[in-house]
């Protein structure tokens, strides 16, 4: 991703912007509403590309850079695109310590793909993550927004199984 190159076809939508706007009131500086306004965007375009980026600067009042700098900060935003679905599995400590090697290699085999790549149909992205403060619940991953912990190869059929 490249932050100089400016597109944009690109627009918030209203209720992206209304959420924006909610989030941006509570704080001094519309910069504070970077990260929501990234999240709500993300939400509705399954990821982070050049145009999204320009979008919620010209929204916020900021340069691009100041934006594709939060993006790529934090892993939760993806400036790839990537499958329907994006499976994180944490694989620090506390998850490593409890079995996230075999969880990841359970899943690499059920998707026939290695971490970093996504299923031929396009369906799932596998993504390793660093702590994602759920450590009592390791080893565990995180699904869209929701975490799944004290995983088992059960659960994660079960999880596979619920993904369109
Ligand atoms: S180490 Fe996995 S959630 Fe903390």
């Amino acid at each position: 991703m490249n932050p100089t190159l400016v597109d944009r076809r690109y627009r918030l939508s209203q209720a992206v912007m209304a959420e924006v706007d909610k989030e941006a009131a509570k704080y001094p500086s519309r910069r504070a509403a970077v990260k929501s306004a990234l999240r709500y965007c993300q939400e509705e375009m399954g990821w982070v590309s050049n145009e999204v980026v320009t979008a919620v600067a010209e929204y916020l009042g900021l340069e691009p850079i100041e934006v594709y700098e939060v993006a790529t900060f934090y892993d939760m935003f993806y400036t790839e695109p990537g499958g329907r679905h994006r499976i994180r599995v944490c694989t620090n400590v506390s998850c490593m310590l409890r079995g996230a090697e075999a969880i990841v290699n359970h899943l690499q085999e059920q998707l026939g793909i290695e971490i970093g790549e996504t299923s031929p149909d396009g369906r799932i992205t596998l993504l390793e993550a660093e702590c994602l403060a759920a450590c009592g619940g390791a080893p565990m991953l995180v699904c869209g927004n929701q975490y799944f912990e004290n995983l088992t190869t059960d659960k994660l059929d079960s999880l596979l199984d619920q993904l369109d």
